[in-house]
């Protein structure tokens, strides 16, 4: 299996080996050695998507060779191109959305067939959350019953909501993800416990904008603070995070956690993507450079050493010189202790690759993206070294 992406595609990956493994086959590590590939990929950047499709080209000559072997392309870009990915990368034989992986020994089994095997899921205007329900479901029980991979590294990942529902302009995760949902609390506070209980000692939940997190359960409504509050209760557990959150939902409530919560990590991961508000507006970010100050400045007063790390998007439509600069301003003020900075890239389907012309130059956003980039990496390194000699 090859794994490209963010954490939710790590923790995706978890659970393919366990449907898989609890389906009776043998999860190996070379892929020589296989009778399955899967590609589990993001499509919330170009280049991986480029990549894949040239991994899986490159396959050819061995699907001669053994016409039994099974290519899947599962995750995001499984979904994003759907039908399509046939028609790019005919070899694929098993096409699975990333709400579907629990259908995965389905799907290779008919492939094997010969019969069609696609899982998709249904389009976000249509289905709406109840129709994510049951596959859902069956993506929890995975989840709760995995076996995490090597207790020695003591930490696992919880999903605490999926998709999301913030069409940020520039992003394809509403359209493959789905509309955001948030599991039920018992759900997640027994897969804290069992993982616990396997000697797991570090828990990140995750969420596209996991500050959003809204059940009801027991006639009460749950928020991430109630989440964490009680998820912090499990004796053993040592350490609890979560990402990633954004801005516009960052409550005084849920930074109280950062002070009152002893195993709640200080560390906040609140992507700000620009520091300007023109550019921010494009974005339909939903708050404005000084809204995101104030909230980083709460969370600090509530936990004073918190590393605080950011995204930032380089070259977004009509983003200016000024533009630009204003994001560096925004570094220097804030100082985060890292942040990855991507260059834009559209994506089809999304409102701002339908929008708006993606006027800034490679050579532009190439340098855009350099320069930030020296400049976080100047900071991160000498906020760490304050931090050490405090
Ligand atoms: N182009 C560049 N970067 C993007 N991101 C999301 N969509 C795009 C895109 N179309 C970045 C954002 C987000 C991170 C996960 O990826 O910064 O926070
Ligand atoms: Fe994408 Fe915005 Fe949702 Fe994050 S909050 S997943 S950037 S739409």
């Amino acid at each position: 299996m090859t794994v490209y992406g963010c954490q939710m595609n790590q923790l995706d990956a978890e659970l393919v080996a366990e449907v898989l493994r609890s389906g009776g086959a043998e999860v190996v590590d070379e892929a020589a050695r296989a009778d399955v590939l899967l590609f589990l990929t993001c499509c919330v950047r170009g280049h991986a998507e480029d990549r894949v499709f040239s991994n899986i080209g490159a396959l050819a000559a061995r699907k001669r060779r053994h016409p039994g072997l099974v290519i899947g392309l599962l995750g995001c870009m499984a979904q994003q191109h759907g039908g399509a990915v046939r028609r790019r990368a005919p070899l694929v034989d098993v096409v699975c959305a990333p709400g579907r992986l629990a259908e995965l020994p389905d799907l290779i089994a008919r492939a094997r067939a010969g019969a069609e095997a696609t899982a998709l899921d249904p389009p976000r205007g249509r289905a709406g959350p109840d129709g994510f329900a049951a596959a859902d479901q069956a993506l929890d029980q995975v989840e709760v019953r995995r076996l995490v991979g090597k207790p020695s590294a003591g930490h696992a990942y919880v999903t605490v909501m999926r998709g999301c529902d913030n069409f940020c302009t520039y992003c394809v995760v509403p359209n493959v993800r789905g509309p955001e949902r948030s599991r039920p609390p018992r759900s997640i506070l027994e897969e804290v416990r069992r993982l616990v209980g396997q000697g797991v000692r570090q828990v990140t939940f995750l969420g596209q904008a996991v500050n959003q997190y809204s059940a009801r359960e027991d006639g009460r409504r749950w928020d991430l603070a109630d989440l964490v509050v009680r998820a912090a209760e499990t004796p053993d557990l040592s350490r609890l995070s979560f990402v990633t959150s954004h801005p516009a939902a960052m409550t005084e409530r849920l930074a109280a956690v950062f002070r009152d919560v002893p195993a709640v990590a200080a560390y906040l991961h609140m992507p700000a993507q620009s520091g300007s508000d023109a550019v921010l507006r494009r974005m339909n970010r939903g708050y404005t450079v000084a809204g995101y100050v104030e909230r980083v400045a709460m969370v600090r007063r509530l936990r004073p050493d918190i590393a605080v790390e950011s995204d930032f998007i380089v070259g977004f439509p009509g983003e200016t010189a000024e533009d630009f600069e204003a994001t560096a301003a925004l570094v220097r003020q804030v100082r985060f202790a890292g942040a990855f900075v991507f260059k834009y890239s559209p994506r089809p389907g999304t409102p701002a690759a339908e929008r708006f012309a993606d006027d800034v130059p490679m050579a532009e956003k190439r340098r855009r993206h350099n320069e930030l980039l020296a400049l976080v990496k100047q900071i991160a390194a000498e906020e760490k070294g304050r931090r050490a000699v405090r």
